[in-house]
């Protein structure tokens, strides 16, 4: 068998388009823009691209984009006064603190400090909360990414095996959350789980998030499962320099799964879509609007 490939990139395009959507239909129905603002703290490289990315992405869609560039130093006391300022602000919808934070900076506090109602990222212990029971929370964007790939994907995914291999706040823990909302048996595998392929082989969804590169052969994949490869590694190539994978090892799981998500290509493209999707949600309900169904869980 060889994998009907999953196009995150396609997907997301598409999600954006229908985001672009909204954001037209509530500046012309209802004289609201949606404004998404963006806290970077320091200068790490790689978080410096994702905000650009965000930033540009932002404005594409039609929503207005603030970005707020603080120096590595900033004391809690200065960011804390930030994120109070952007939850009093009405032209601001949603807001994202990029992680990692420096090591001085109490991450916990800064993310329990964002307005859970403005918490595109779901990492707000509230949302986190109202996600595990069932009510109605701001979700984590990669999460959320996956669980529309399945859906679109499968239509319905009750009473499917699901197994996440990954504990993790940002993805693990919410995907097996969302799965369980659309009725999966899910488990969570992780470093310490026993017999890891044999727990694996029965999953009719693979959710890989662990961070280590290539780490899932397709000998521990059931035939015809799905697999979605939450994944970013950055690796030496054969040919020389660098190149990216996933968490799985795409081409011997190719071979034997019913459908997989490339990398890149599949859930990293989701991701900033989720989060375009998650301030239309926040920006619908701040105005006691309808949200659009097919962008939230
Ligand atoms: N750093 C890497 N990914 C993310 C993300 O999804 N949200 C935030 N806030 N920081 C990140």
């Amino acid at each position: 068998m060889t994998a009907t490939v999953i196009d995150g990139k396609a997907f997301a395009a598409k999600v954006r388009a229908q985001v672009a959507t909204h954001v037209e239909r509530l500046r012309h129905d209802h004289g609201v823009t949606p404004g998404l603002a963006v806290v970077l703290v320091g200068e790490d490289p790689a978080s410096q691209v994702y905000v650009r990315s965000k930033g540009k992405m932002t404005v594409e869609v039609g929503m207005t984009s603030f970005e707020h560039k603080l120096a590595a130093h900033v004391t809690e006391a200065e960011l804390l006064a930030l994120i109070a300022q952007l939850n009093n602000d009405p032209a601001v919808h949603g807001i994202l603190v990029q992680l990692p934070l420096p090591g001085h900076l109490d991450s916990d506090l800064v993310i329990n400090a964002i307005d859970p109602a403005k918490d595109v990222d779901g990492f707000h212990i509230s949302n986190v909360g109202l996600l595990a029971t069932g009510q109605k929370a701001m979700v984590p964007c990669t999460p959320l990414g996956c669980l529309m790939m399945l859906r679109d994907h499968h239509g319905s995914l009750s009473g499917m095996e699901a197994v996440i291999i990954g504990r993790s706040n940002i993805v693990g823990k919410p995907m097996a959350q969302l799965l369980l909302g659309d009725s999966c048996t899910v488990t969570i595998a992780h470093s310490r789980t026993r017999n890891l392929a044999e727990v694996v082989r029965r999953a009719d969804i693979v959710v890989a998030a662990v961070g280590r590169a290539q780490m899932v052969p397709g000998g521990w994949i059931k035939p015809g499962a799905t697999v979605i490869d939450v994944g970013i590694n950055r690796v030496d190539a054969p040919q020389g320099g660098t190149r990216l994978v996933g968490d799985v090892d795409y081409d011997s799981c190719a071979q034997v799964a019913g459908a997989i998500t490339p990398v890149p290509g599949g859930v990293g493209p989701m991701t900033i879509a989720c989060l375009l999707a998650n301030t239309i949600t926040a920006c619908c309900r701040a105005h006691g609007l309808p949200e659009p169904e097919a962008l939230t869980a």
